[in-house]
């Protein structure tokens, strides 16, 4: 099957599978319901979840076996952009081309729908009907990438960071834990779901790594020279809220260079370690070069 094609397909499931998971029953906190899935349906590339099903399919098995621990990432992944755009960090107005969760429901309950995702995220690995060893192993891997060792601690060091130059080293610690970790453990997902050994686990890794760091190189390009319309939050905050970013230390020219060799190294793993690569080298290429 043509591969624009399989990412749709997948990326409906997962549109499908986190209806089923986070529907607004009538309960007393319907509200908060209401919150968490203003942001968590909102529209979104859904990039890990469909790489946590693709690397249950390059590891062999049936991608729909990794398909709540793909929602899991994303609600957890939601979790961090609706913190991530409160005034107290990033202080943003749009996400996913719609104003951001707090403007609609006010920072106390933005704060808890994300709080809840994040919990719900752990509660939806607990019951995917895996074996209680993958569970486990599951529970490890996003615990890892969301926790002080991933998105927290990277989160922790951007807004420390801000208003001062940073060393190259801090700044790859950064990018590393607040956005690669979380795709590091996308991709490693798939491969537990399959009940893949050490060395596809650690390739994925790999993989989730280097295009971890080149996805958000690009993240940093296009707040620099990026759309609003099609990239659906505001450009320019980087530079405004005194972030130092990969552009501020290396220019457009390097950057882009930096997301190529990331990109094919990412490639190299890909074709090294999977017989089933086509899909994974073509979504690495095609992130390489995203627009939003
Ligand atoms: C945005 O992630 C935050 C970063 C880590 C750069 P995405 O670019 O994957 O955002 P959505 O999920 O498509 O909205
Ligand atoms: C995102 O970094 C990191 C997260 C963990 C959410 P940014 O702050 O650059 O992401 P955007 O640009 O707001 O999506
Ligand atoms: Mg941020
Ligand atoms: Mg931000
Ligand atoms: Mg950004």
């Amino acid at each position: 099957m043509n591969n624009e094609l399989l990412y749709r397909q997948r990326r409906e499931q997962v549109e499908n599978r986190l209806t089923e998971l986070c529907h607004a029953d009538e309960v007393p906190q319907k509200r908060l319901l209401e919150s968490m899935n203003y942001s968590l349906m909102a529209g979104g590339k859904r990039i890990r979840p469909v790489l946590t099903m693709a690397f249950c399919a390059a590891c062999e098995d049936d991608p729909s076996l990794a398909l709540d621990l793909g929602c899991a990432v994303e609600m957890l992944h939601t979790y961090s952009l609706i913190h991530d755009d409160m005034p107290c960090m990033d202080n943003d107005d749009l996400r996913r081309g719609k104003p951001t969760n707090h403007k609609v429901y006010g920072e106390w309950l933005a704060m808890l729908a994300g709080d809840a995702l994040q919990a719900e995220a752990f509660y939806t690995i607990a019951n995917c009907g895996l074996h209680s060893a993958q569970i486990m192993e599951a529970v490890k891997v996003l615990g890892h990438a969301a926790g002080q060792r991933g998105i927290c601690g990277g989160q922790y060091l951007d807004l420390d960071g801000e208003g001062r130059k940073r060393s190259v080293s801090e700044l790859f610690a950064t990018h590393g834990m607040k956005t690669a970790a979380l795709i590091e453990a996308a991709c490693e997902l798939g491969c537990i779901a399959a009940d893949a050994g050490v060395f596809q686990r650690e390739a994925a890794r790999r993989y989730g790594q280097v295009i971890g760091l080149a996805f958000q190189i690009r993240d940093d390009i296009l707040d620099y020279e990026g759309s609003s319309e099609e990239l659906g939050k505001t450009i320019g905050k980087d530079e405004k809220s005194g972030k130092f970013t990969f552009v501020n230390l290396y220019g457009l020219e390097k950057c882009c260079e930096f997301v190529q060799m990331n990109t094919d190294e990412a490639i190299r793993v890909a074709e090294d370690s999977f017989k089933n690569s086509e899909f994974l080298v073509w979504l690495a290429k095609e992130l390489a070069g995203r627009n939003n």
